[in-house]
């Protein structure tokens, strides 16, 4: 079967990322490093305009899923809009170029300098969560004489079909303003003068692989929208989030196209324009973690290849069980054995993957796969590891998009006791 990632190939059984061949990439920058595709991700991005072209719409990139500047930059240059959780996050976009009036901001629970900053930045809109959220937005916005663009993100009570820990659209999540609720809620802001009521957002979950949930909460967010219009108050956009999954193993996710044709039947001929934010289909198969064998080790009842990436490099095997295809970046015949591929860290927990058949020697280099999102970002210091290094590939060019960290780096603001 093909890889995941899909401008990865073997050549002369050596991988090669685009032009570039990944052992040249390790003794370049060492490992752990991720690297990422931009080829890969401008084609994803590409796959959303184009199959978003008969219609207004705006693809605003989950800036949670990679944050990394020259990511960033690169969805600025093709013209992406961003969804933020964070002021940190609208720091980072604005610092890679991005446009604040491209922006939407989505989170439970924003801080009062967040909502300020980014009232000072000007963005596109507050996907608000809260009642108590709706009060300080507006009054933040009168104090500063600003007028706040916002949307209510509603839950529609839709069952995404995927893992727990990331569904967000049920009515057991913390997420969003019921949508039985938000007819009144749009009246109230709709009297505060400091607001303009601007959309409507919904996120039901991420690793969507059914395209019909998001369609179900679309309907539910659309007659919300038509409720609203008949009682004047206007929208100009619908926001239907992230969450179009993406193949670790053997999942079958839709094509861009095919997830979003319903939505786009949806939405044509309306008046709003559509926003999306997806994370993960933009980036998710447009990297992976290079590591290092550090050596093998036979356990009582397995085989372990320790490795040089650790649970804190990437947490989704532990924290979701989560799947990802471990590649060895040289095939050649060395004999193949089953092991876990762990990591030195001082957790069970810390494995990259479990019961995994293996042409491997100590100081061997592999690959784990699908790991563009919810890798990086996710990362952490953990037993004072320095968090790795990130290169972005442009065919034969490997850019260094953030250096590794230093063991000063991670004692940066520490201080020990002052001497008695
Ligand atoms: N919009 C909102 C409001 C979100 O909460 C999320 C993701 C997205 C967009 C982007 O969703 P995507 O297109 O990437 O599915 N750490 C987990 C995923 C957490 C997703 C959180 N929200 C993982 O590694 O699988």
């Amino acid at each position: 079967m093909s890889f995941p990632i899909p401008t990865l190939r073997r050549e002369h059984g050596r991988l090669v990322l685009e032009d570039s061949p990944l052992d040249d990439i390790a003794e370049r920058f060492g490992t752990p490093t991720y690297v990422y595709s931009a080829e890969a991700m401008t084609a994803s991005y590409r796959a959303y305009h184009e199959a978003l072209s008969a219609i207004d719409a705006t693809v605003c990139f989950a800036v949670k899923a990679n944050s990394n500047l020259a990511v960033l930059s690169l969805f600025a240059r093709l013209g992406a809009g961003f969804d933020i959780v964070s002021g940190g996050e609208l720091s980072r976009v604005l610092a890679a170029g991005g446009s604040a009036d491209r922006v939407v901001f989505s989170g439970v629970g924003k801080r009062r300098d967040e909502i300020a900053y980014a009232l000072e930045a000007g963005i596109r809109c507050f996907n608000i969560e809260s009642t108590t959220e709706l009060e300080t937005i507006s009054e933040l916005a009168s104090g500063l004489g600003r007028s706040a663009p916002i949307a209510f993100r509603v839950n529609p009570d839709v069952d995404p079909r995927t893992h727990p820990y990331i569904s967000t659209g049920l009515r057991g999540n913390k997420f969003g303003v019921p949508i039985s609720d938000a007819f009144e809620l749009y009246r109230r802001a709709h009297a505060m003068p400091a607001l303009v009521v601007s959309g409507v957002a919904c996120h039901i979950g991420s690793q969507l692989l059914d395209p019909a949930p998001v369609a179900e909460a679309a309907d539910r967010v659309l007659a919300l929208v038509d409720r609203l219009a008949g009682a004047g108050i206007v929208l100009d956009h619908v926001d239907l989030g992230g969450g179009l999954g993406i193949r670790y193993r053997n999942e079958r996710p839709p094509a861009i196209g095919d997830y979003l044709a319903p939505l786009i039947a949806r939405m044509g001929g309306r008046r709003e324009s559509l926003f999306l934010e997806p994370g993960r289909s933009l980036v998710g198969n447009a990297g992976l973690l290079l590591t290092r064998v550090e050596l093998l080790k036979q356990g009582e009842e397995k085989n372990f290849a320790v490795v040089d990436a650790a649970i804190n490099d990437l947490a989704r095997p532990a924290l979701y069980d989560a799947y990802h295809d471990i590649e060895p970046v040289h095939a050649d015949a060395a004999e193949s054995r089953r092991y876990d591929v762990v990591g030195p860290v001082c957790e069970s927990g810390d494995f990259l993957g479990r019961d995994r058949d293996l042409a491997v020697r100590s100081g061997d280099l592999l690959a784990v796969l699908s790991a563009g999102a919810y890798g990086m970002t996710m990362s952490s210091n953990y037993n004072s590891r320095p968090r790795a290094a990130e290169v972005l590939v442009r065919g034969r060019q490997c850019i260094l998009a953030r250096q590794r960290e230093s063991v000063d780096d991670l004692m940066r603001g520490e201080h020990p006791l002052p001497a008695d």
